[in-house]
């Protein structure tokens, strides 16, 4: 018997009916499996195999290998600051400190409250707007350590419910790698990327 909730096991049929083969909706349903508790724990991992027909040890091999698989508790914000090379020449690790500073918490760690989230990743694919920072996977590009911590003080304060790109983008970020030239309506619900098969998405006009 599913240990997750009627919605979610909707979703989780939904996915896999869009792959002639069952394991290959394994990823997506490892989303699921964080969205239903927050973090990817044991008995998530069991339940994304029965699901997939799959084994527990094949699935946590997949799960092991991505880092946005989190296995802890992730804050309602996943700040995650990027400092590969482009980033770093260009002040990547001032402005991960400013974020360290501005929330009080580490990298790799969450506050007591669980709202918020802090990481440094690895290149995010915006080198061109380094310094490139992702608040629950939404990019921010051009970001300085003052930015930075004023999107630290915005979250705190203002804890927005989802959190655009386009948005974050005008209040604290600087130099884009280009401009897509087309705004992005959508936002993220929470520390996951935002689909709309997971259900962690909201886009324009949803209440
Ligand atoms: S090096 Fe930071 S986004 Fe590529």
């Amino acid at each position: 018997m599913s240990m997750w909730s009627q919605e979610t096991q909707n979703r989780a049929k939904e996915i896999i009916s869009r792959y002639p083969e069952k394991r290959s909706a394994v990823m997506p349903l490892l989303y699921l499996a964080m969205a239903e508790e927050g973090h990817l724990t044991d008995e998530g991992m069991e339940e994304v195999a029965d699901w997939v027909d799959l084994t527990p040890a094949q699935v946590r091999s997949v799960a092991s290998f991505y880092t946005m698989y989190k296995r802890e508790r992730t804050g309602q914000y996943l700040v995650s600051c990027c400092t590969s090379i482009s980033c770093m020449l260009l002040g990547g690790d001032d402005v991960l400190h400013a974020i360290e500073d501005e929330s009080g918490v580490p990298h790799g760690e969450t506050d007591a409250e669980g709202l918020l989230s802090v990481e440094h990743v690895e290149c995010i694919g915006a080198c061109g707007g380094a310094v490139a920072v992702q608040v629950n996977y939404e990019l921010i590009e051009g970001v300085t350590p003052e930015k930075a911590r004023e999107l630290v003080r915005w979250l705190k304060k203002a804890r927005p419910e989802s959190v655009n790109t386009d948005e974050m983008q005008e209040l604290f970020g600087g130099v884009k790698s280009f401009d897509w030239g087309i705004k992005e309506e959508d936002a993220a619900v929470g520390p996951y990327p935002a689909f709309q098969p997971l259900g962690t998405i909201k886009s324009a006009g949803d209440s």
